[in-house]
């Protein structure tokens, strides 16, 4: 059985039909086509899956895409604007932070987050922001300080 499901994702609405054991996850990757949100763990562990629901930060993977019905979505595809990198991406970039580039979505999902709550952070709330996305390859340090350098230049 399908339930209606309307969702504003990156400021476009959709209107859908799906299953009530759907996650948000899997509605965003496999009927929105928006494959930059990622699936890791697939439990709540790692942060890949990071989307922003009504401007608050949220492991898509376990949550169901029914309990976001009417609600707005922002995925790492709606960072960039105008065809121009959100100062988050430019600052992860030039950081070097990104090296398999699995987490990095989650982790800007959860750095805007941040910025948008507090926009001059000191480096512990950075590392406290990010505290649920992991990363396998970089070590951190690149990314936190690609998190200072976008606020800085904001
Ligand atoms: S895939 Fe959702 S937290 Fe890991
Ligand atoms: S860059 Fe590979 S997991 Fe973070």
């Amino acid at each position: 059985m399908k339930y209606p499901l309307q969702l504003q994702v990156n400021e476009v609405a959709y209107t859908l039909e799906i299953e009530a054991h759907r996650t948000l996850l899997s509605v965003l990757r496999a009927d929105l086509g928006l494959t930059g949100t990622k699936e890791g763990c697939d439990d709540s562990e790692c942060g890949a899956c990071m989307v922003l629901l009504d401007g608050r930060p949220l492991n898509s993977c376990s949550y169901l895409a029914l309990q976001a019905d009417g609600r707005s979505v922002t995925t790492v595809e709606g960072l960039s604007a105008d065809g121009e990198l959100h100062p988050l991406q430019r600052a992860i970039l030039e950081e070097g932070g990104v090296q398999c580039g699995f987490c990095t979505p989650g982790m800007l999902i959860s750095a805007k987050a941040l910025l948008d709550a507090q926009p001059h952070p000191g480096e512990a709330e950075v590392r406290r922001a990010l505290g649920g996305n992991l990363c396998r390859c970089t070590g951190y340090r690149r990314i936190i300080a690609a998190v200072l350098r976008a606020a800085e230049q904001a």
